[in-house]
């Protein structure tokens, strides 16, 4: 059969076997990035479009973005990727993700996106950052070919929020939605953000202030922040985005002092809410799997399991 020469959705579908040699790694043009959207996610199931598609609608979070697409001869798209350096990540650590649809996999367009990418690397990049879903081996297999080591098998859950609880804060308990992100004690609530961060990615550097929660948020998205206060003291926040009506959770945290008292379930209640009201009908949320005290409280919250997630990194060479 010949080639759909066709540049689009029909021409991704293609049974078109590419000759490796023809496979030209370029820019993607802007014209194309809801194409490659629709490979993501065609590609990876558990992958919502704003996942699929955060670096297109949030470019500001980045600094040397760079996204590329692996075309045949006819100019059909066979594998997306894209590299940058986000603002909130710790410094020296890029992204970088390699996605190839899936009939066109095991012909070196993959390594032919990763070579690309390379030669493309944000400015001052020491260690790559990526992910492979946990039910995807094979993606597992080449991301360790390619250097890359596992540092954490995260959970990702979600929650519906047609049919919410109002929270009933106990005495001396108040929850206040900021989603400026912008207090009148904030050096308080940045001391107690700091405090909060006993989570393993935190360890691997992975650590918020006020200004990295900040420049998470791009301009597409709507910022979803709860902090609760004990008798006035900044005692424990939560920290959101809405975009294509899904609440994506990006921290939550208590105060040392002030966990086992069930605050957590508050503010995350409170954030529900909030973002029912800005248009979101899910929330979602990554957590470490060992990480069992908050996976204890999405559970009892409703979040249902969905997938999982390898994070990966690699130390580049000198
Ligand atoms: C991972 C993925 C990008 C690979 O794409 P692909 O086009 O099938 O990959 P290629 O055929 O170009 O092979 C890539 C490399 O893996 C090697 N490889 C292939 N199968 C392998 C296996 N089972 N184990 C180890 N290495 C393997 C190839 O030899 C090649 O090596 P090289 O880059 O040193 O030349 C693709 O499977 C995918 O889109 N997965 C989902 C997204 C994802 O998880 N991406 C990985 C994180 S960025």
């Amino acid at each position: 059969m010949e080639p759909v020469d066709v540049v689009g959705f029909e021409g991704r579908w293609s049974p078109a076997t590419p000759d490796p040699d023809e496979v030209r790694v370029v820019p993607l043009p802007q014209s194309r990035q809801q194409e490659a959207v629709d490979l993501v996610c065609a590609r990876l199931p558990h992958t919502t479009r704003g996942e699929a598609g955060w670096h297109f609608d949030a470019p500001e979070v980045f600094d040397g973005l760079a996204s590329v697409e692996a075309v045949d001869r006819h100019g059909v798209m066979l594998g997306v990727g894209f590299t940058g350096h986000p603002h909130f990540a710790p410094e020296g650590r890029s992204f970088q993700r390699v996605v190839v649809a899936g009939e066109h996999e095991g012909r070196g367009v993959g390594r032919a996106i990763r070579q690309a990418l390379l030669e493309r690397l944000p400015a001052g990049t020491t260690d790559l950052v990526t992910g492979t879903f946990d039910d995807e081996p094979r993606s597992l297999e080449i991301a360790g070919h390619w250097g890359f080591v596992v540092e954490e098998h995260a959970i990702e859950s979600e929650l519906d929020l047609s049919d919410l609880p109002t929270p009933v804060p106990p005495p001396g308990v108040t929850l206040h939605v900021v989603p400026d992100l912008v207090f009148h004690d904030a050096e308080d609530v940045e001391r107690m953000l700091l405090a909060s961060q006993t989570n393993p990615e935190a360890a691997q550097g992975w650590l918020f202030d006020l200004g990295k929660l900040r420049a998470l948020f791009s301009d597409n998205e709507i910022p979803v922040c709860v902090v609760a206060r004990v008798d006035g003291v900044p005692a424990a926040i939560t920290v959101g985005g809405v975009s294509d009506a899904t609440l994506m959770i990006a921290y939550s945290g208590v105060g040392p002092e002030h966990r086992g008292r069930g605050l957590m379930s508050l503010v995350k209640q409170r954030a529900h809410l909030a973002a029912r009201d800005v248009g979101a009908t899910v929330s979602r949320t990554a957590n470490e799997e060992h990480n069992h005290g908050i996976r204890r409280i999405n559970a009892s919250l409703g979040y249902v399991v969905h997938s999982g997630v390898y994070r990966m990194s690699q130390r580049l060479e000198g």
